[in-house]
């Protein structure tokens, strides 16, 4: 078997899952050198929360950044992580936005998108697809892992199928909440590799702490690339380390070539970070439990602590184990949607209405819209009457939800005259546009920084001795 190749999640999955996203790119630049010589398949370092992020918190342009990664990363492909027709936000948009995301990320650095959908409905990735290759961008595009009566095997092989005909480059096993158990992933990466001939990449974490050994066993099956993440932010509710995964391989069939002592620099430079972040509260040391209840509920670990928070503002935090248990009730009535962003925040907000208020006393309209189709299509049965209870007689959308939405682009571009200064800030408030402004209005008002010189720059990084 050829070598096992790595892409590193140490500039995107990594603070997202560890420190709500909040990585400046100071706190990357320094190290981008070291990264850009280690040979990892890519860099997985734009796209899922980091854009909101950016701009929210951050203070930074997110296509700025973009631009400054690929300036010092000359030599490493750059991945980002788009959510099929909701790009990076959390609805659906007009394919003429999805086309000119796809454009202008591919135009300022982009590499390779992975396009995901929360219910691998494939029609919510078909533009997607689509413009990514027309712009000359590697699409990788994944299948949301979880796992109900109507999610097995064959339903993943048939979907990688699927995915491959509609031109995928690359087939992502996305395992956001760390389902997929050791044995599990040999077996389901032995049948894609048998049926698919496009290279088969798995994204898993360590919530539950099977991580390693799931990649061990992907790698033994034959998968073609493993995400892991530098060891200062790996495990825990982050993605397995890079270090680890590459000492364990050393001197096998699946070697993946990487050198520990550039791996260690560059971990030594994130050691840094991460305990500036501990520092500033950015980064609860909690996140590296191992949490079985991730395993138990099938709830994803970034639920877990959203549901805590949503209970803690209702004075209800005792009811969170009977939150856990209406969890999987929810998704069963709703079809079986795998829980990832959306879908986890819809299901997980109906359990805890459910709980408080009474079973479909109270409906949320984002429950509403998902049980009436505007995400697609749900993978299972719909419990109907349920559905009755939150939709009534409504009609139930069975096309391609992105069909119902004329082109948008140019209502943005007309909101965005005399504030937006280019096509990429057009994007920007096109998906937050509340965000973008207030940022728009924060960059307007500071004093223009003089240029930054390449190399010269020091940062303040906490004692890395
Ligand atoms: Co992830």
């Amino acid at each position: 078997m050829a070598k096992l190749q790595i892409t590193d999640t140490i500039l995107r999955d990594a603070h997202q899952s560890q420190a709500a996203t909040r990585m400046k790119t100071e706190d990357m630049i320094p190290a981008l050198e070291i990264l850009d010589k280690v040979g990892y398949w890519s860099l997985e370092c734009w796209g899922g929360a980091t854009f909101d992020s950016c701009m929210r918190f951050l203070n930074e342009d997110p296509w700025e950044r973009l631009r400054t990664l690929k300036k010092h990363l000359p030599n490493t492909k750059l991945q980002m992580l788009f959510r099929g027709q909701n790009i990076l936000g959390y609805k659906h948009y007009a394919d003429d936005v999805v086309q000119n995301f796809c454009k202008k990320s591919i135009e300022n650095g982009i590499d390779v998108v992975r396009v995901f959908d929360a219910l691998n409905d494939p029609r919510n990735l078909e533009a997607a697809i689509k413009f990514v290759k027309e712009y000359g961008g590697i699409c990788e595009t994944a299948i949301s892992y979880t796992t109900s009566p109507v999610h097995n095997e064959d339903y993943f092989v048939k979907l990688a199928l699927e995915l491959e005909k509609m031109g995928a480059d690359v087939i992502c096993i996305k395992d956001m909440a760390n389902l997929l158990l050791p044995y599990d992933a040999y077996s389901l990466v032995k049948k894609l590799k048998e049926n698919v001939s496009v290279p088969i990449h798995l994204h898993t974490h360590n919530t539950a702490g099977t991580g390693d050994m799931t990649n061990l066993m992907a790698a033994q099956a034959g998968v073609d690339i493993v995400d892991c993440a530098l060891s200062p932010m790996a495990n825990g509710t982050s993605n397995p380390s890079t270090e680890a995964m590459v000492a364990t391989l050393k001197g096998t069939d699946r070697d993946t070539g990487l050198d520990l002592v550039t791996l260690s620099k560059a971990a030594e430079h994130f050691r840094g970070i991460a305990n500036k972040m501990k520092a500033e509260g950015t980064l609860d040391p909690k996140v590296l439990n191992v949490d079985p209840n991730a395993l138990l509920y099938q709830v994803p670990g970034g639920m877990l602590s959203n549901l805590i928070s949503q209970l803690k503002q209702q004075n209800a935090e005792d009811k969170y184990y009977e939150v856990l248990a209406e969890v999987p009730r929810v998704r069963e009535d709703f079809g079986y949607p795998p829980l990832v962003t959306p879908t986890s925040q819809i299901v997980g907000t109906q359990a805890v209405l459910n709980v408080l208020m009474g079973r479909y006393k109270m409906i949320s309209k984002e429950s509403k819209g998902l049980l009436r189709g505007e995400y697609g299509r749900l993978p299972g049965k719909v419990n109907e009457d349920v559905r009755k209870l939150a939709i009534g007689d409504a009609e139930v959308i069975t096309v391609r939800p992105a069909d119902l939405i004329e082109p948008e682009l140019e209502k943005y571009r007309e909101e965005t005259k005399g504030i937006a200064k280019s096509e990429e800030d057009v994007l920007s408030y096109a998906l937050f546009p509340q965000v973008a402004k207030k940022f728009f209005e924060f960059r307007d008002a500071a004093p223009v920084a003089a240029p930054q010189e390449d190399g010269v720059r020091t940062i303040n990084v906490v004692d890395l001795s």
